[in-house]
């Protein structure tokens, strides 16, 4: 097949083949077709897009250009979640603990944080000897024997995701949806889930800017998912600041925590609600909502979604005693509150500003190699809407040394304002038929 031709059919709004998708990703993937002419017809698809077809064909040549990972020895309904990447969102370590608890078997594969965004993986490393790169074997027997594991990708799983990725990120073609629903959804659906419930967020500390496109990602994930049999469930939530109080990786771990003892902020607890009734509903524990709900409070109530992330923990090499006893976390030398200017409101003017306090602090990632310090990070002390009076502690600000402290601290009032008014609420959570 000549690629000029394919690059050309894209380049004039046609549609492409099944054919022709299959023999781009896997003659790319072997180093046949060079990168310059694969970015050109990046580019094409960016500026004509791709229909449902080509969509669904293009995510399954890139799953299929890898392992694809049999949970089948895994008795149930295997549940994944993804989210689209946020700041502050620990829903992943809170959520997983609860279903499995509820005997939905969560297999989870994570990825790291880069930019303004955290990721679980670093999360999880925060937590002193955890593990994120088990074997295939030990992390099927692992959801077996207690319900549920969070590992790392393994770098069989859609390789031809990981080289587009990299092409995308340096040709201006990452914001595209046909491209970023396939290449999500090609590694979830070579990770063997039966389902997957998907939170895709919107807003200043989001791919997507607004909730329009938004709900159009999740609408073509569905229908990537639905075609390849899965059972899908997506929400889209609003991600105009942090979820929850702290952002930064041992932070959030020890929120997460908290929650699992019952002590959750309003905003995670509405994000938790949807998110772990949606899995249980999925992995058929549950029929409807209400019941799910009740089943993931009785999760949380009776110390059972607590013990599987201990157990978990423990599994996978961490020091469980980590639950009891936040000091074992990697601790940051230098701690400096955030002080409220003035009378008013507080209002999140950007929540990626907020994300990148943790990038200043060096807990958070530039490029995809550099080590990251997991004990830095803030705990918002007023959230957006919230009234302050002047001299309130808005922010505490964890750093390694005062220089990096007070860079945070000007990032920080950059990315909030003190409002006279307490400004329009929006709601967090919409579903598809929103
Ligand atoms: N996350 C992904 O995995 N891929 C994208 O294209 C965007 C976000």
């Amino acid at each position: 097949m000549n690629f000029i031709n394919t690059i050309e059919k894209k380049r004039d709004g046609e549609k492409l083949s099944r054919a022709e998708i299959r023999d781009f990703i896997t003659r790319y993937v072997s180093g046949e077709i060079p990168d310059y002419q694969v970015s050109a017809l990046l580019m094409a698809i960016y500026l004509r897009g791709c229909d449902e077809e080509e969509t669904f064909e293009l995510t399954m040549a890139m799953a299929e250009s890898g392992d694809m990972v049999d949970l089948s020895g895994i008795p149930g309904i295997k549940v994944d979640k993804h989210s689209t990447g946020g700041v502050g969102d620990k829903v992943t370590i809170i959520a997983a603990p609860i279903v499995a608890a509820c005997g939905v078997p969560v297999a989870k594969m994570s990825g790291r944080g880069l930019g303004f965004t955290g990721g679980t993986l670093d999360k999880l490393e925060s937590i002193p000897g955890f593990v994120v790169g088990l074997k295939e074997e030990e992390f099927i027997t692992q959801v077996k024997e207690i319900g549920c594991a969070v590992i790392g990708q393994t770098k069989s799983v859609a390789p031809a995701d990981k080289l587009l990725y990299a092409l995308r990120d340096v040709t201006a073609t990452v914001g595209c949806v046909p491209l970023i629903a396939s290449s999500i959804m090609s590694k979830k659906i070579a990770s063997g889930s039966n389902a997957i419930v998907m939170e895709v967020t919107y807003g200043t500390g989001a791919f997507m800017k607004d909730e329009e496109s938004a709900k159009a990602l999740a609408r073509t994930m569905n229908d990537i998912g639905k075609r390849a049999n899965l059972k899908m469930e997506a929400v889209i939530t609003n991600m105009n600041e942090p979820l929850g109080y702290a952002v930064g990786n041992s932070l959030e771990i020890i929120e997460a925590i908290e929650a699992l003892k019952g002590n959750m902020a309003p905003d995670v607890m509405e994000v938790i609600a949807e998110v772990t009734a949606d899995m249980i509903i999925a992995g058929e524990k549950a029929k409807d909502s209400e019941t799910a709900v009740n089943m993931a409070e009785e999760a949380l109530r009776s110390g059972k979604a607590l013990e599987v992330l201990r157990k978990m923990i423990e599994k996978q090499h961490g020091d469980p005693r980590v639950i009891d006893d936040y000091d074992l976390f990697p601790k940051a030398r230098v701690k400096k509150e955030v002080k409220a200017a003035e009378d008013g409101y507080l209002r999140v003017t950007s929540c990626a500003g907020i994300g990148e306090c943790v990038k200043i602090l060096g807990g958070g990632r530039i490029t995809k190699e550099q080590e990251i310090d997991l004990s830095v990070g803030l705990i918002m002390k007023v959230k957006d809407r919230e009234k302050v009076n002047k001299g309130d502690v808005i922010c505490e600000i964890y750093a390694s040394d005062e220089k990096d402290a007070a860079n945070a601290e000007r990032q920080y009032l950059d990315s909030v304002k003190i409002s006279e008014k307490e400004g329009h609420w929006h709601p967090l959570i919409y579903t598809l038929n929103d």
